[in-house]
């Protein structure tokens, strides 16, 4: 790290100029950025920054906390077209600003990322699902958000699966992610869990193929939360907020299996405020996939929800199905549909403040969880209503949820960037 780099590449640019004007005839070899910036596994002293060249270069990351002096920088150990640099040593909850460049040239600049907070503080989170179909509605869903938030920073945002369609490959994710947010990507960190359609490219049992190649979650504990061992499921704290990322396809989903025992211990030794656990294979649909029928629903149902519940989890997230449904705050619902039951109800409401209040809860084991499905970010199918969903929809959307301390409140903002549902959970 050089404290004197940006000065150092300003002369080697002049220089570069210069010699450019004065040998017209001599061809400059110029980079340039095919994807990213991106910006993975941000915690409250480190970020990884993201990109990749047309031609192997040396990365640098300039950068500083006043936008005209990026006075720090970090530098790539050799050169190559996909780009990785870790940042370490940041303050936690401040704003940096950064510029991507090499060993003669800056690449691309003017961006921005904040660092992770130790400890609560006001956090916006977006949520996308299914959205990688690089299409009108995708655009469309983006547009809305970007017009419901406005200069409000997106602290982080996640993806519940099916990043990219139809297989995952790596054009499939140049237009169905780095075409589709580029701005987002630059200044948030971007949380992904990996889909049936991602899996198409990928292996979770190898970590290996698009998916895993181009994200950078903490598979160390890096991030807060216990070490998964694994890129596929991960966990990480962000403030007052725990979040738990599950594979719910290429992984073992069995209850005593690696994957879940991990849960258990990570989500049960966490003390933050909030538990928010994602994952793509939603437990309980009726829209374009039926979780009374299909295997991977069902084992997520049975077997991860129990530890999950008992955790005191209070948000799941999931996507798969092309559809909006929020349910009500429920617990033990582990059978199929018909055994749903209004005594698992913890509140019998909507959750909306307004209305008949927001839900109030503890943290203690089984005192209630909200499941959301938030799979219209690409597309939106037709949804029949599941006894345990307060709320169903098939208009195209996203999820936004703020907290505040010991308040969250989760919205679905259309494509349009109006809220279409909303409700308010509350911790005792
Ligand atoms: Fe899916």
């Amino acid at each position: 790290m050089s404290k004197d780099a940006s000065f150092d590449l300003l002369e080697v640019q002049t220089a570069s100029t210069q010699a450019t004007a004065t040998k017209k005839h001599q061809k400059t070899l110029h980079s340039a950025i095919l994807r990213g910036p991106y910006l993975q596994q941000g915690t409250h002293s480190s970020i990884i920054i993201r990109w990749a060249t047309n031609t192997p270069v040396q990365g640098k990351v300039l950068y500083g906390t006043a936008p005209d002096k990026l006075l720090l920088s970090a530098t790539e150990a050799a050169a190559t077209c996909d780009h990785t640099v870790k940042l370490q040593e940041l303050e936690s909850d401040t704003k940096y600003y950064y510029a991507i460049a090499h060993s003669t040239e800056i690449l691309d600049e003017g961006f921005f990322f904040v660092t992770a907070p130790k400890q609560a503080k006001p956090t916006r989170i977006w949520v996308v699902g299914d959205s990688g179909r690089g299409n009108e509605i995708a655009a469309q869903v983006r547009d809305g958000y970007l017009k419901f938030t406005g200069t409000r920073h997106t602290d982080l945002w996640l993806m519940l699966g099916d990043n990219a369609y139809d297989t995952g490959t790596w054009d499939e994710y140049q237009r169905g992610v780095f075409e589709m947010y580029p701005q987002i990507l630059r200044n948030s960190v971007l949380w992904t869990a990996i889909g049936n359609h991602d899996a198409g490219s990928a292996s979770s049992e190898w970590q290996s193929g698009p998916y895993y190649e181009l994200f950078n979650p903490p598979t160390q504990g890096e991030a807060g939360g216990i070490a998964s061992g694994t890129a596929a499921y991960y966990s990480f704290d962000y403030g007052n907020i725990h979040f738990i990322c599950l594979d719910s396809y290429g992984s073992d989903r069995a209850s005593t299996g690696a994957m879940l025992s991990w849960a258990a211990e990570d989500a049960t030794s966490s003390d933050k405020d909030w538990k928010i656990a994602f994952w793509h294979h939603p437990p309980y649909t009726k829209g374009s996939h039926d979780s009374d029928t299909e295997i991977e629903l069902i084992e997520m149902r049975e077997r991860a929800l129990p530890i999950l519940e008992a955790a005191g989890v209070d948000l799941v997230l999931s996507g798969h199905s092309h559809s909006y449904e929020r349910s009500y705050l429920i617990d033990g619902h582990y059978g199929t549909s018909d055994t749903f039951s209004a005594e698992m109800k913890k509140d019998q409401g909507s959750g909306q403040e307004d209305k008949s209040g927001a839900y109030y809860k503890s943290s203690a084991p089984h005192a209630g969880t909200v499941y959301i499905v938030a799979g219209t970010s690409a597309r939106a199918d037709e949804v029949s209503p599941h006894p345990a969903m307060h709320t169903s929809l098939s208009i195209p959307g996203s999820l936004v949820i703020d907290v505040q301390g010991k308040r969250l409140d989760v919205m679905f903002v259309d494509d349009r960037g109006e809220v279409q549902d909303y409700f308010t959970m509350k911790k005792r």
